[in-house]
């Protein structure tokens, strides 16, 4: 109870009682805001800090309103004639989460004549196009840092979820069975293995951090950027050939960015690179992957598990290959129960209530600085004034 409390108190915008502009008697420019959030239907009653949704709003409806700010939030995105397709053409800022995103492709940003600012409740902005925001002269900032904990856990548990084979085995049990060698033929131990990240950034340098107590074999990293905190930290080392560093693991962490440089960097070839009975974990964003090719080496036995929390699209079609994909274990041998080496979820890593909370106080404060003319935290800006502000999303002149 009372660490409910004090999480509570530990989360309240540190401006709400101190921002001008909240207390402000004379009335600002009215701006118009759209939000596109997922749905929470009953559960957003049942839990209001679920933040990021269309009922709770990231919790920031009343202080917008009180300032005579527009607020349209929806969750309806994908077709011409959506919500946020017809209120983007006049709106000065989009919110949208990476969870249920906002697809700011070329023609939605040529279409949005007042843009002026894009935020992303969390981290990722691949769903804004981001050259062109450049173009136009679109800022686009996000709450960097804000889930990067809750996504790190996410993957040490996907890790030991395929490693240890838990999904058949848990649904085994729940279909009232009792088989030990169904399972246990493929479940083996994470000490002793190689476990790479492709990214060394704040998720990568947190996932090799959590799993330095699991005696791996070796911890190694493939980034353009050198990490030292991390060499030091966990004894990670670098590789700076792809090839050589895909060849070495037993398990690939994917925790880049999605850009041009990364879009179906993990395809047929490149798993052709890594050890037959690898696994791979991807929460970082599906199109980095080529979701066919993950499919059809599961199905060969090249790979003996994928997971992760994330699809080239969002939602992603119900004929997705995510959907059916499964390991062809131990010869082929079907299992009884479920899919075995399947341990996807739908986009959850980074949305924790925790996190939520993180976000949502984020995108507050990113706001309460656009209102006020007040610069922006240098880490929450990825574009801004005609440029790449963040050296995340590859090698730029
Ligand atoms: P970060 O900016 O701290 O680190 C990204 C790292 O990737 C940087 O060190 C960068 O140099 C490296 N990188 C870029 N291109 C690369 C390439 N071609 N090869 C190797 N390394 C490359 O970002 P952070 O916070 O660690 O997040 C990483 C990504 O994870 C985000 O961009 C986002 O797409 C994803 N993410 C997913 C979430 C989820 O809920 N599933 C939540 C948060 C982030």
């Amino acid at each position: 109870m009372f660490a409910r409390a004090a999480l509570l108190r530990s989360t309240i915008p540190r401006f709400a009682s101190t921002s001008p502009r909240f207390f402000s008697t004379t009335k600002p420019n009215m701006v118009k805001i759209v939000a596109v959030l997922y749905t929470a239907g009953k559960y957003g009653d049942a839990q209001p800090r679920l933040l990021g949704t269309v009922e709770n709003k990231l919790g920031i409806a009343d202080w917008l309103k009180q300032q005579g700010h527009e607020f349209i939030v929806t969750a309806d995105k994908d077709s011409p004639d959506s919500e946020f397709r017809q209120h983007v053409k006049d709106a000065e800022i989009v919110i949208t989460t990476p969870f249920h995103p906002a697809y700011l492709t070329a023609e939605v940003l040529e279409s949005a004549k007042n843009l002026k600012c894009c935020i992303t409740a969390g981290v990722g902005s691949d769903h804004v196009d981001l050259d062109v925001a450049n173009k136009k002269n679109i800022s686009v900032y996000e709450v960097t840092g804000s889930n990067v904990v809750s996504v790190a856990e996410h993957v040490v548990m996907t890790i030991l979820v395929l490693v240890r084979n838990f999904v058949p085995a848990n649904r085994q049990y729940l279909e009232g069975d009792w088989n030990v060698a169904e399972v246990a033929r493929e479940s083996y131990d994470l000490e002793g293995k190689v476990v790479g990240t492709l990214g060394s950034g704040r998720i990568g340098t947190r996932v090799l951090q959590r799993l330095k107590p699991f005696d791996c074999a070796k911890l190694t990293y493939y980034d353009y950027q050198r990490n030292d905190f991390l060499e030091k930290e966990t004894g990670a080392v670098r590789v700076e050939d792809l090839k050589e560093f895909l060849s070495e693991l037993d398990v690939l962490t994917i925790n880049c960015p999605l850009y041009e440089g990364t879009k179906g960097l993990i395809d047929a070839e490149k798993i052709s690179w890594m050890k037959k009975g690898a696994w791979i974990v991807n929460t970082a964003r599906g199109a980095i992957v080529n979701a066919k090719d993950v499919k059809a080496a599961l199905a060969s036995g090249h790979l003996r598990g994928y997971g992760g929390d994330v699809t080239d699209q969002q939602p992603p079609p119900k004929d997705h290959p995510f959907y059916t994909m499964a390991a062809s274990h131990s010869g082929g041998i079907p299992y009884q129960h479920g899919v075995g080496g399947n341990a996807m979820t739908p986009h959850i890593s980074g949305t924790s209530i925790d996190a939520q909370i993180r976000y949502a106080n984020g995108v507050k404060e990113i706001l309460d600085n656009y209102f006020n003319g007040k610069p922006q935290t240098p880490a929450n800006i990825i574009v801004e004034k005609g440029q790449y502000a963040t050296k995340a999303y590859g090698q730029r002149k």
